[in-house]
């Protein structure tokens, strides 16, 4: 079977290295919120450019956290996007707040900022853009809305390590960005894993200390918070894979060049918007045959996934919300046409000449 993806062949390539890392933790007996996890921090903020990193224990948890210690809560709103993870909506609701979906575009799937108005009320309090499959959302209008309404921006940047817009990483455009670590993802761990980057100090303090149950440490708790930290043998694995990400990013952009060379004119292609770079967290294509090639690419070996059959807003678990069937035409059109096919920093070329052959077949 050829899969989505192989972490295999990545843990194999850095192996010497990712032992050296972890050795070093298991020595110290520091397991958790040690040194490792403050490099880890460290790194990511310069290589975001940003002041402050805080390590946390999911990606789920990095959007909680920024929420709440943005002082979002009961009672307000929170716009976001339908075609998503459902993490992104629950970590709205763990707050208190009420996720407000609004459509996308067909090009690249992100929140579409001409409808994003017309959903603001007054008890809107923030924007939470998703760059979905590693396209960064239109921030420009983006910020541009949150600034004319004096919103919060809080950057879903779970599936964009590394994607820039005009030369500026996702993740440092909003009041916070928000990245998970699980293993699949652009930059993952061994484990779960999660962080948010933000500029501001005294938000960042909130956050650590609500990722150590409201304490600064020595046992006082100023408020009650969670258990969310990021522990030492994940933060040495992605000390290692950090070294890389950059050449990982540019592998996923080589081989989804390549798909796109290589598909046929009688789907759509991954879009890239002029001044950004997408990092293919996802290689998803649209097709009014999607079932049809699912399943000719299944009878020849090859994996692919719908990201996302169901749109968050006709979810059963967020029926309370009260939306139907119909209330957001264009993700709900994608939902049935979309289809992600394998894509990892390792995948060879002549497997992707193989699967995109199967699919032109078919
Ligand atoms: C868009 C999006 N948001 C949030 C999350 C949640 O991240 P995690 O699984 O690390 O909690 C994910 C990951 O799966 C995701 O893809």
């Amino acid at each position: 079977m050829i899969p989505m993806i192989d972490l295999k062949k990545q843990f194999n390539d850095l192996k010497d290295e990712l032992f050296e890392l972890i050795t070093e933790v298991l020595e110290s007996s520091q397991y958790i919120l040690g040194p490792k996890v403050m490099e880890l921090e460290k790194k990511i903020a310069e290589y975001h450019g940003v002041s402050e990193a805080i390590g946390v224990a999911s990606g789920t948890d990095a959007l909680h956290l920024a929420i709440e210690a943005l002082g979002i809560g009961e009672g307000d709103e929170v716009i976001t996007t339908p075609f998503t993870f459902f993490a992104t909506a629950e970590a709205i609701i763990y707050t208190g707040a009420t996720p407000v979906f609004v459509d996308i575009t067909n090009d690249t799937m992100n929140l579409d900022p001409q409808k994003i108005e017309e959903k603001i009320t007054k008890r809107t309090k923030a924007i939470l853009p998703v760059h979905i499959f590693g396209h960064p959302a239109d921030m420009e209008q983006i910020l541009a809305i949150a600034r004319r309404h004096n919103l919060s921006v809080i950057e879903d940047c779970a599936q964009s390590f590394g994607a820039e817009i005009q030369g500026k990483k996702t993740g440092c455009f909003g009041d916070a960005g928000c990245f998970s670590f699980y293993p699949s993802k652009n930059l993952g761990a061994f484990g779960d894993g999660g962080m948010v980057l933000l500029n501001d100090s005294s938000i960042a303090a909130d956050i650590r200390k609500l990722r150590n149950h409201g304490s600064k440490g020595a046992y006082r708790h100023q408020s009650v918070g969670f258990n969310s930290r990021l522990d030492e043998i994940q933060a040495a694995v992605l000390l290692v894979k950090l070294r890389r990400i950059d050449e990982f990013n540019k592998k996923r952009m080589q081989k989804a060049a390549l798909y796109s060379s290589l598909l046929s004119e009688n789907m759509e292609l991954p879009v890239v918007k002029p001044g950004v770079t997408h990092v293919y967290h996802q290689y998803t294509i649209k097709s009014n045959e999607r079932d049809k090639i699912q399943k000719v690419l299944g009878d020849n070996n090859i994996a692919s996934v719908v990201y996302y059959p169901i749109p968050l807003h006709l979810q059963e678990a967020v029926s309370f919300l009260g939306y139907k069937k119909g209330d957001f035409p264009v993700t709900e059109e994608i939902s049935e046409k979309v289809l992600s096919l394998p894509i990892y920093p390792e995948l060879e070329e002549a497997t992707i000449r193989q699967i995109a052959e199967v699919i032109n077949n078919a």
